[in-house]
C-alpha cells in the first residue's frame, strides 16, 4: 500500500526539530516563551460570544447550514465592504462563507487550476497558496518579494512565458510573513497585469483590519475592473480574536465565488450556523473595539520592535497585521538562529525560510504573545550578545 503521490510530496514539517526541542524543554519544567504562531491571546469579544449563545438554542441552526452560508452573514460580508471599502456586492452571488479563510484558500486552487497549471506565489507566504495548488496538481512558479521593494511583488520578475502559461496570481496585503502593505495604485497595477496574461487575481485580505496609526488597507476589489478577475479572502480570525471559531469569506467575481461554492458544496457542508451568527456580530463590532484591539497589538509592536533593536536586530514596525519580520544576524541560517535563541533563551520564533526560499535570512515574530510574556522574553534578551553562527 501506498499514500497518494500528494501526501508523500508533503513538504516536511519545517519546524519539526524544534518542536521537539519545545517539548523537551516544557517536559523539564523550563518556562518557553512564544512568539512562533499567529494565535490571538485576546478572548474573543462578548458580544460575538452573546451571538453563540442565542444561536444555539435556535432549532434551526442544529440542521445542515447551507454551504454558501446565511443570506444574513453575506449580507452583514457585503454591507462591510459597502462601508468599509465602498465596493458594492451582491449578497447572493458574490459573497459566500468559508471555514476559515485557510479552507477557502486552500480549495480555491481545485476551481482553477487543472494538473500541470501554473500558479503564481509570492515568496514568502502563506504555505497554503502552495500546498492547495500541489494538491489540484499544479505548480508553483515563486515570485520573490524583496526588500527593498518594500515586499511588493514585482510584475516585471515574472517570466513573461510563466505569465502565459499561469492561470492565477496570488497575493496577499497587509503580508504576513512580512508585515508589508500594498496601495490602491499597486492593485490596480495587479489588475492590468493579470488581465494582459488572463490570469486570475486571487488576493488573501485577511489582515486589513489590524492596522495601526491610522492606516487604513485597501481590498484589492477596489481597483478598477477587479470584479472582472479577483476573488478575496477574509477572515474574522485575527480581526475579532476568533480563530478557534473558524469564520472566513470569499467574496468579487461571481464565477469564481460559484466556482469555490460549487467546490464546497460538493466536500463540505458548511459552517455551523450559530457560528455564522458570531460572524455577523464580529463584522459589526463598534471601529472603537476594533481601535481598542488594535491598540493593544500596536503596544506589542513597539515592545517587540525595540527589544529586538537593543540587540542588534534591523526591526521595522510595520503599518498591519501581527508580524514582526526581521532579518537574521550575519552568518545565520534563519532555522539555526530560531535554534540558537531557544537553546540559550528558551525563546521560540518562526524561522522564515518556513514561507518559502525567500524567506531564509529572516525570522518571524508574532505579537499574539500576552504582554508579560513579551516583557519576560525581553528581560532574557537584555544584555545577550548573540554568539558567533555555527560552523557547517
Ligand atoms: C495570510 C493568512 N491567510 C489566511 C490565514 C488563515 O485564516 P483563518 O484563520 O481564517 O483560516 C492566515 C492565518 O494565519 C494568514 O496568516
Amino acid at each position: 500500500m501506498q499514500l497518494a503521490k500528494r501526501v508523500q510530496q508533503l513538504p516536511p514539517y519545517l519546524f519539526v526539530g524544534i518542536s521537539r526541542a519545545i517539548a523537551e524543554k516544557r517536559a523539564k519544567g523550563i518556562d518557553v516563551i512564544s512568539f512562533g504562531i499567529g494565535d490571538p491571546d485576546i478572548p474573543t469579544p462578548d458580544p460575538v460570544l452573546d451571538a453563540l449563545e442565542k444561536g444555539a438554542h435556535k432549532p434551526a441552526n442544529h440542521r445542515y447550514p447551507e454551504s454558501e452560508g446565511l443570506p444574513e452573514f453575506r449580507k452583514a460580508v457585503c454591507d462591510f465592504y459597502m462601508r468599509r471599502f465602498g465596493v458594492k456586492l451582491d449578497p447572493a452571488t458574490e459573497a459566500i462563507n468559508l471555514i476559515g479563510a485557510k479552507e477557502g484558500i486552500g480549495h480555491a486552487a481545485l476551481c482553477f487550476i487543472d494538473p500541470g497549471d501554473t500558479a503564481i506565489v509570492p515568496d514568502p507566504a502563506y504555505p497554503v497558496y502552495n500546498i492547495g495548488t500541489m494538491f489540484a496538481g499544479g505548480i508553483t512558479h515563486y515570485v520573490p518579494l524583496k526588500e527593498k521593494n518594500g515586499f511588493l511583488m514585482d510584475f516585471a520578475d515574472i517570466p513573461t512565458d510563466v505569465a502565459k502559461r499561469a492561470k492565477v496570481l496570488w497575493l496577499n496585503y497587509p503580508n504576513n510573513p512580512t508585515g508589508a502593505v500594498a496601495n490602491l495604485e499597486f492593485f490596480e497595477e495587479a489588475v492590468r497585469y493579470c488581465k494582459e496574461f488572463d490570469l486570475y487575481l486571487l488576493h488573501d485580505a485577511c489582515y486589513t483590519e489590524v492596522t495601526y496609526e491610522g492606516y487604513v488597507a485597501p481590498s484589492a476589489l477596489q481597483a478598477k475592473g477587479a470584479m472582472d478577475i479577483c476573488m478575496e479572502f477574509h477572515s474574522l480570525s485575527k480581526t475579532a480574536n476568533m480563530t478557534g471559531w473558524r469564520v472566513g469569506m470569499a467574496v468579487g467575481n461571481s464565477a469564481m465565488v460559484n466556482a469555490l461554492m460549487r467546490v464546497k458544496s460538493n466536500i463540505d457542508s458548511g459552517l455551523s450556523q450559530a457560528i455564522q451568527e458570531m460572524g455577523i456580530a464580529a463584522i459589526n463590532l463598534p471601529q472603537r473595539w476594533l481601535d481598542g484591539n488594535n491598540a493593544i497589538y500596536r503596544r506589542r509592536r513597539d515592545r517587540v520592535v525595540r527589544g529586538l533593536r537593543d540587540i542588534g536586530l534591523d526591526a521595522v514596525a510595520p503599518k498591519a497585521g501581527l508580524y514582526i519580520w526581521t532579518k537574521t544576524p550575519p552568518g545565520y541560517t534563519s532555522a539555526d538562529f530560531a535554534r540558537v535563541l531557544l537553546d540559550e533563551k528558551d525563546i521560540v520564533v518562526t524561522p522564515g525560510r518556513g514561507y518559502g526560499p525567500a524567506g531564509e535570512g529572516y525570522v518571524r515574530l508574532s505579537l499574539t504573545t500576552p504582554d508579560e510574556r513579551i516583557e519576560e522574553g525581553f528581560r532574557r534578551l537584555k544584555g545577550w550578545i548573540v554568539p558567533p553562527p555555527p560552523i557547517k
